[in-house]
C-alpha cells in the first residue's frame, strides 16, 4: 500500500506533512512518487493567495478521472485551504471523490479518515488541542530538522488569511521542545529550523518563556549544529533576540524580517504596526550587531490604495535594506480579510510594479553575490542541486544556496566553500576544506 503527499505553501505545511506521513507509515503505507501509483493521496493545502488555491483545485479536480480508474483510491485534502469558511462543504458537494477533508487543527482524525474511507467519507474542520508530541514524524529534510515553536497567529495583517485558518497564537512548552531538539541532535541532524508565524512572540502565553531565552537554551546545547528561526515579525523582534544570535556560534546570521511595504501609510492599512523608519533603524542595528548577517525579506506589491509614491517608497527601501533575499508576491484579495473589502488597484499596475520590484532586488542581489567571489564560507552540505547535472548544493551560515561538486557521503556535513563565481542570486564555488 502506497501514499502520495502533495504539499503546497509555506514551511509550516511542509512540515505537517511529515507528520501525515508519520500517521500513514504508521498505517503500514510506503511513500511512492505518483499519484498513479498511490492508494492514499494526500493534498496538504494553502490558501495564502488565490493562484494557490486555484491550482490546488485544479490537481484535486484531476483525481476524479483517477478514481474512475482506481475506484479504491483514497482521495484525502488537509492543511489551511479546507479550515477557510465553507471550503470543506464546497469540496464535499463539487468533488464527490473527495474521501476526507480535515483543517489544521485536528490531523490526528486522519487515521480514522482513511480507515473509514468507502464506506464513510469524513468532512470535519474543528479545532482540536492536539499535542505535537502525539504525532509520528517521517522527516524528509535531513540533514535539516524542523521544529514548532508556537502556532496560529493575533497579528491580523487586513490582507492575511493565515490567522483564520491557523487559529490563535499558542506556544509549545519550552521543556518539550528542547527534548525534542535534543533528540534530533543525537539523531545527527546538523541543523535546526525553529518554526513560528511569528516566532518573536514565542512564550508570551507562557509565564516566564521567551524567544530569546529559548534560542540561548538550545543555543548552548554541545555539539556543532546550526540553529535557524523563521519567521521574525519586525514589530517584536527585541534587542534581547538580536543579543541571542549574536551570542550564539550556532545561532545563524540570518533573519527573515518580512516587511511587506515600503511606505508607511501602506504598513498603517496592512495593520502591520511599524512604520518605514522604524524597519529601516532596526535593520540597521541587526546588521550592527550582528556581523555577516543576512537579512531577508516578504516584499508585497498592489495592496489596496498603494500608489506609484507609495510603490516608489518601497523601491527605495529596498536599495536602502540591501536583503540577501527578498520574496515578492503581487497582492491577492482573500475572503473575509478586511484588505478584500477595500477598493482594489487595477492587475496591469499589479504587474507593472512586480517586475520593477524583482529588477530592483535582483540589483541588490547581484550586488551582494558579487563580494562574496573569492571568499571562504562554511557550508553545511544538503544534497544534490535537481536543476544541474551532478551538483551538490548547501548554504552559507547567512542563508544563501551554493552550488559545487563534492562526494555525496558529505551531506550532513561541514564544509569550507571558495566562491569562485555568482550569477545573481546563484552561487558556485569549490570545496576546498572537508570537516
Ligand atoms: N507570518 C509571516 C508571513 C506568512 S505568509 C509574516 O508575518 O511575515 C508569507 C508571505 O505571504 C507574507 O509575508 C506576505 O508577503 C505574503 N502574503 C500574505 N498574504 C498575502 C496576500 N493576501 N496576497 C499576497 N501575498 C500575501
Ligand atoms: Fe499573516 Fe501578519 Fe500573521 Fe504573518 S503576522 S501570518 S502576515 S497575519
Ligand atoms: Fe502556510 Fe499557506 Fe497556510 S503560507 S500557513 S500553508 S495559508
Amino acid at each position: 500500500m502506497k501514499y502520495y503527499i502533495h504539499t503546497y505553501g509555506c514551511q509550516m505545511n511542509i512540515h505537517d506533512s511529515e507528520k501525515i506521513a508519520g500517521i500513514l507509515r504508521d498505517m503500514g503505507y510506503d511513500e511512492c512518487n505518483s499519484p498513479e501509483e498511490a492508494d492514499v493521496v494526500v493534498f496538504n493545502t494553502c490558501c495564502i493567495r488565490e493562484t494557490a488555491e486555484k491550482k490546488i483545485y485544479g490537481h484535486i479536480g484531476q483525481m476524479k478521472k483517477l478514481k474512475c480508474k482506481k475506484p479504491n483510491l483514497i482521495v484525502a485534502v488537509c492543511g489551511c485551504m479546507s479550515q477557510q469558511e465553507g471550503a470543506s462543504e464546497h469540496i464535499r458537494q463539487s468533488y464527490p471523490f473527495v474521501d476526507v477533508v480535515l483543517g489544521t487543527g485536528n490531523l490526528n482524525m486522519l487515521r480514522q479518515g482513511i480507515e473509514n474511507a468507502g464506506r464513510q467519507r469524513l468532512f470535519n474542520t474543528d479545532f482540536c488541542c492536539v499535542r505535537e508530541e502525539d504525532f509520528p514524524q517521517y522527516r524528509t529534510s535531513y540533514p535539516n530538522a524542523w521544529v514548532n515553536i508556537n502556532y496560529g497567529c493575533n497579528n491580523f495583517c487586513t490582507y492575511c488569511i493565515v490567522p483564520y485558518v491557523r487559529g490563535r497564537e499558542r506556544s509549545r512548552r519550552p521543556e518539550d521542545i528542547l527534548a525534542e531538539v535534543k533528540g534530533l541532535l543525537s539523531d545527527g541532524y546538523k541543523e535546526i529550523t525553529l518554526l513560528g508565524q511569528n516566532v518573536n512572540s514565542y512564550g508570551k502565553d507562557i509565564e516566564g518563556a521567551s524567544f530569546a531565552s529559548l534560542m540561548r537554551e538550545i543555543g548552548k546545547l554541545p555539539g556543532k549544529f546550526r540553529l535557524r528561526f523563521m519567521t521574525s515579525h519586525p514589530k517584536d523582534l527585541t534587542q534581547d533576540i538580536i543579543d541571542a544570535v549574536a551570542e550564539h556560534k550556532n545561532i545563524c546570521n540570518n533573519v527573515h524580517l518580512p516587511v511587506q511595504s515600503g511606505s508607511s501609510r501602506i504598513l498603517k492599512a496592512m495593520n502591520r504596526r511599524y512604520d518605514r523608519e522604524s524597519y529601516l533603524a532596526l535593520v540597521e542595528r541587526i546588521k550592527e550587531c550582528i556581523p555577516d548577517v543576512g537579512i531577508t525579506t516578504d516584499i508585497m506589491v498592489g495592496f489596496p490604495g498603494e500608489t506609484e509614491e507609495d510603490f516608489c517608497d518601497t523601491l527605495d527601501l529596498v536599495r536602502k535594506a540591501q536583503f540577501s533575499s527578498a520574496f515578492c508576491f503581487v497582492y491577492s484579495p482573500r475572503k473575509g480579510t478586511p484588505a478584500s473589502l477595500m477598493p482594489q488597484i487595477d492587475d496591469a499596475v499589479k504587474k507593472d510594479r512586480i517586475t520593477r520590484l524583482l529588477a530592483c532586488q535582483n540589483e541588490v542581489t547581484k550586488r551582494i553575490s558579487k563580494t562574496m567571489v573569492g571568499k571562504r564560507y562554511e557550508v553545511l552540505v544538503e544534497g544534490n542541486n535537481f536543476r544541474y547535472k551532478d551538483t551538490m548544493c548547501g548554504r552559507t551560515e547567512s542563508g544563501r544556496l551554493v552550488n559545487f561538486k563534492c562526494d555525496s557521503s558529505l551531506v550532513g556535513k561541514f564544509v569550507t566553500v571558495k566562491i569562485e563565481r555568482a550569477s545573481s542570486a546563484t552561487l558556485w564555488g569549490v570545496v576546498t576544506e572537508e570537516e
